[in-house]
Order: C-alpha cells, then structure tokens, then sequence
C-alpha cells in the first residue's frame, strides 16, 4: 500500500507492506536509524518518536497509521549544527552513558516539556516512566530535562 508522511520537514512517499510497523518503516526504509528498538514490544522507549508533536513508541503502530502525519525523529531535532536544548542539556549533564536509550529518552522529554514546560522532579520522573535506560542513568536524565526545563543546561537538581 501507498503511504505518505512527513519527515523531519521532508514528505517522504513509499510502497509498504500493511504490516510493517512504524519503526521499521523509519529505519529501514526511510533509512533514520537514530530511532532504535530495544524490546519491539512496546516495553522500553528506545523507538520514541514525535508524531503531530506529541511522543508514541513507534514499535507500537503500523507505518500504515501514520499516513498523512508528521513525523519528527532524533535526526529532525538539531538546527544545523546547533543541538536542540534537550540534546545540549544531556550532553552538559552526562545523562547517557551507553547511549542507546538516549534517542527516545530525548524525544520523550522533548514531548513532556510540551505538555509540562515547569514539572517537577517527580513529574519528569512519572512522564518518563515509559523509557527505560539498561545502563540506570536515570538520576542524569531527570537532571538534564529539569535543566532544559529551566531554560539553562546545566544541573537543576543535586
Ligand atoms: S522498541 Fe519500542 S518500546 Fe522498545
Ligand atoms: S544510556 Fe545505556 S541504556 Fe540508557
């Protein structure tokens, strides 16, 4: 079947299968690789993706049902050269350590300061309570969203 999306600001076109799932679709035939997969049970995050700005693990839909909407993956997020303050506030905090959880955990928090543009230590921590990090980085992560949060990227919490 046909479908057509847009991409990090580029509508891109192809013939899929029906059941290819969404992730699938970015990674292997749009060719964004950014967006990882971990589990492919809907269990960890590591495939966050924003879809019409808001974030959906995309091992969790069929490509097919993203057909007309906008896409923004870990590629689509810097300006350039310059990193998105999310992106900069994970650097600055050391909130990755392996990195491969780092993808959908920014995109996740990139959607929850949409939705809390102030949280709390404790909001952060329930809205990324969908993402998982193997490598336990979490005290990092949360520092470095409360950061982007603060409009600084540097350490919000001790
Ligand atoms: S790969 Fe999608 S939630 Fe784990
Ligand atoms: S940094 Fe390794 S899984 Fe999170």
């Amino acid at each position: 079947m046909k479908i057509s999306m847009t991409v990090n600001g580029e509508v891109r076109e192809h013939d899929v299968e029906p059941r290819t799932l969404l992730v699938h679709y970015i990674r292997d035939v749009v060719g964004l690789t950014g967006t990882n997969i971990g589990c492919d049970t809907s269990s960890c995050g590591a495939c966050t993706l924003l879809l019409n700005g808001e974030s959906v693990k995309s091992c969790t839909m069929l490509a097919a049902q993203a057909d007309g909407m906008d896409i923004t993956t870990i590629e689509g997020l810097a300006d350039g050269d310059r990193m998105h303050p999310m992106q900069e506030a994970f650097r600055e905090n050391h909130a990755l350590q392996c990195g491969y959880c780092t993808p959908g955990m920014v995109m996740a928090a990139v959607s929850l300061l949409k939705e809390h543009p102030d949280p709390t230590e404790r909001e952060v921590r329930e809205g990324l309570e969908g993402n998982l990090c193997r490598c336990t980085g979490y005290h990092n992560i949360v520092q470095a969203v409360l950061a982007a949060a603060k409009g600084s990227t540097v350490g919000a919490i001790t």
